[in-house]
């Protein structure tokens, strides 16, 4: 299939309607007007269908609570997003002292945090501690001591989960997969027992839960499986221990369809899994899961406006005003992004590379798409809601775009549009 017939994917909250594109009932060009470019642009209505896609399988049949949905924030952590997932009922996973942070601010109940991350410093884990969050996720056994010597110093107890490397391949990109041995993520399969008998021993850890994530952009459940089997596997081992746990996180890692992906949809990946723990016999265990890329990925496009049309030798380019900066999945995995012409037009069409003005080859957002396109159209970049903004990046002293919220016919600007005398505003020169 080459490039100029890959499918759009299924969106809830943008549509074409007689040749315009709209975010749920207002016009990307009356937006573009209101904000300028690059523009974020975020859909309440398709946040909200994601989130009630899950939480309606974490329900059983006779209403009784099955799993907790306690979303990803490192996909897109603006207060708004976390504020609509709150209001939804969403717990969060945390990687950071910064989302720590976010998540306090919005006012979400430290019971419903877990903190998961490779590398918390004494820092992290004295905040995360102090604010009383329902679990550490423990990546190595160095950092199972660290958390008990800053416990002891707090005169307080820790509660912890000992992420698992199940050695299991998500067949995704090889920078977002996390479950394999050779990854840095979590503690070897063979020692995680031994890693829990340790930590019962401990004078400030409670054992509470048992994690994996085995990576991102999964669109086939059979490896999710596997590492969900391991994972129980210990469990029972664990409990004929007399180490009993209390929680079960299965991570994040549902895919999205960018094009030609087609991963199962939220209920029947949900179903699926839930319903394996339950034919194993922990059924009863609080079941914990991480979506993020699922909830808000297709609820956001990234709007950016034609600046320069170049006919090239071998290329031509499309030089747009979004680049590597607003959205860097293409320059950094090879991602691929559907790019819609915000109006249609009756014009030759052309095929060009979708390129900013960053000075870098890799500054691409699409290459090879053909499009009917003119200096100063507008095209929306899809599938843009998860890991765009939260990776955006000020290099080339480029300000950080303005992010929107659209709900129905209202409008709300959730993050304002960086100033360029902001950027440089903390710096300073030596003295003469
Ligand atoms: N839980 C843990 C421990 C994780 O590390 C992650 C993502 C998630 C949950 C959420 O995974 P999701 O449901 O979003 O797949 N920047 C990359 C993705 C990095 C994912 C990192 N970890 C990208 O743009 O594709």
């Amino acid at each position: 299939m080459t490039r100029t017939t890959i499918p759009l994917p299924h969106l809830v909250g943008f549509t074409e309607r007689a040749g315009t594109w709209y975010a749920e009932e207002l016009a990307l060009g009356d937006l573009a007007k209101e904000f300028g470019t690059p523009l974020y642009i975020y859909s309440k209505k398709a946040l909200t269908q994601a989130y009630q896609a899950y939480d309606r399988a974490c329900v059983d049949a006779n209403g009784k609570r099955r799993a907790r949905i306690h979303y990803a924030m490192k996909a897109n952590s603006n207060l708004a997003v976390l504020d609509c997932f709150l209001q939804l009922g969403s717990g969060f996973d945390l990687v950071s002292g910064g989302e720590l942070a976010r998540a306090l601010a919005i006012g979400a109940d430290p019971q419903s945090l877990v903190f998961a991350g490779v590398g918390k410093s004494a820092k992290e884990i004295a905040q995360a501690l102090k604010a009383g969050v329902k679990c550490i996720n423990v990546e190595s056994i160095a950092e199972l001591h660290k958390i008990n010597s800053v416990a002891k110093e707090l005169n307080c107890r820790a509660p912890i989960s000992i992420r698992v490397n199940p050695d299991v391949d998500a067949q995704t990109h090889p920078y977002i997969s996390t479950g394999l041995k050779g990854n840095k993520f979590g503690i070897a399969y063979h020692e995680v027992l031994k890693t829990y008998r340790e930590a019962a021993l401990l004078s400030q850890i409670d054992v509470v839960g048992i994690d994996c994530h085995i990576g991102s952009q999964i669109t086939n459940t059979s490896p999710y499986l596997n590492a969900v089997d391991k994972v129980l596997d210990l469990v029972a081992q664990l409990k004929k221990e007399g180490i009993e746990l209390h929680h079960l996180d299965l991570g994040g890692g549902l895919g999205i369809s960018y094009g030609t992906e087609s991963p199962p949809d939220i209920t029947e990946f949900t179903n699926t899994l839930l319903n394996r723990v339950a034919e194993r016999g922990f059924g009863h265990l609080d079941i914990v899961l991480e979506p993020g890329r699922s909830l808000v990925g297709n609820a956001g496009i990234l709007l950016t406006q034609i600046e320069y049309i170049k006919p090239g030798v071998e290329k031509n380019f499309c030089i747009v005003d979004a680049a590597m900066t607003e959205l860097m999945r293409p320059a950094l995995y090879e991602a691929y992004h559907g790019i819609v012409p915000v109006h249609t037009k009756a014009i030759k069409s052309a095929t060009y590379d979708i390129v900013g003005p960053v000075c870098e080859s890799g500054d691409w957002l699409g290459r090879d798409r053909t499009l009917a396109v003119e200096e100063g159209d507008l095209l929306a970049i899809l599938s843009a809601g998860a890991y765009g903004f939260v990776m955006a990046s000020n290099y080339n002293t480029r300000p950080k775009p303005a992010e929107i919220m659209v709900d129905g016919k209202n409008v709300y600007v959730i993050r304002a549009r960086e100033n360029t005398s902001d950027l440089f505003a903390s710096e300073q020169v030596l003295p003469k």
